[in-house]
């Protein structure tokens, strides 16, 4: 029997310590988050940040624009959020509609407030192996790795999806934690071969029970990634019944990688807005 990778205990540990910390800290940190049209999850994933923010005592705003909102529209409210002295954080929620361009969107976010670590000077720095802000999923990753004292450096990993949210920063951050860091796709050839040879499995692909108990060598550490519906039912990208005798440790879905995403956007926001007031003082 494998350990539970526990997402849903460790974000709510982190959350309590956080709320301490800003409690203590004598800030009032502020996110703001935009959402464009009424996709509802989307909307649900914006309500949960609010909420979280609320716990942990840093004041929200939220920003809604119409479904069918211009690119330029866009941009102008996140500009206007960077000007904003009183806004720590910025989290454009993705997807958005097709006609908005995403990559100037998230270009258009101040660095310094881009707390779910998209602007490309942010993943640049990341790839640098000096991040400043880095994807709240991947990192959310890391810090349960790190909760549950699973070795990484010198470790094989295998990351299965190549997304700018997941995959990539993925990556980068095993990287620089001194992995030995492989990346699959859609064009891999032999992915179960690719699979096999993982000590520390990622799976950010969004195909339910994908990953069968065949691609898991015995004893791997298992992340699943993947939120999907399947007969009306939150299931990840890994058939956890089947994984779950032969990996030594793995992230049940829900509760496992998803509460940590949200308890990492909540920790990236306090340090803006800690960094912000440092800044104010020089
Ligand atoms: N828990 C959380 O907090 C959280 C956060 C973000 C996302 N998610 C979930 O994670 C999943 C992935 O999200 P994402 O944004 O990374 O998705 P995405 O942008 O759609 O990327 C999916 C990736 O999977 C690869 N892929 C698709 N089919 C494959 C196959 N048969 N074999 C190998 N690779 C394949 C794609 O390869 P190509 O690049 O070649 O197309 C792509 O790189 C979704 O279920 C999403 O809901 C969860």
């Amino acid at each position: 029997m494998s350990t539970i990778l526990d997402g849903k205990k460790t974000s709510e540990k982190r959350l309590a310590i956080l709320k301490e910390e800003i409690a203590g800290s004598g800030l009032r940190p502020h996110l703001a988050t935009v959402i464009v049209g009424n996709d509802p999850a989307s909307q649900m994933y914006v309500r949960m940040k609010h909420k979280a923010c609320e716990q942990v005592g840093i004041g929200s705003v939220g920003v809604e624009l119409p479904a069918d909102a211009s690119t330029r529209s866009v941009v102008d409210k996140v500009r206007a959020l960077n000007r904003d002295g009183t806004i720590d954080g910025i989290l454009v929620q993705l997807p958005m509609p097709q006609q908005v361009d995403a990559e100037r969107v998230i270009g258009a976010i101040d660095p310094n407030k881009d707390v779910d670590g998209y602007h490309p000077e942010n993943m640049g720095n990341l790839f640098l192996g000096r991040p400043r802000f880095s994807s709240c999923t991947p990192t959310g990753i890391m810090t349960l790795l790190a909760e549950y004292q699973i070795p990484v450096a010198g470790a094989r990993a295998v990351i299965v999806g190549r997304s700018i949210d997941v995959g990539r920063p993925m990556a980068a951050l095993l990287l620089n934690a001194d992995a030995t860091v492989t990346i699959c796709h859609s064009k891999t050839k032999d992915l179960a071969e690719e699979l096999k040879r993982a000590d520390i499995l990622v799976s950010a692909i969004g195909k339910p029970h994908f990953i069968t108990r065949e691609m898991v060598k015995e004893g791997a550490v298992v992340i699943d990634v993947g939120i999907n519906q399947l007969e009306g039912k939150l299931v990840g990208d890994v058939d956890f019944e089947a994984v779950k005798d032969i990996a030594s440790a793995i992230t049940p879905v829900p509760g496992g990688v998803g509460p940590m995403t949200i308890a990492t956007l909540m920790e990236n926001t306090f340090r803006s807005a800690k960094e912000r007031a440092c800044d104010r003082v020089l």
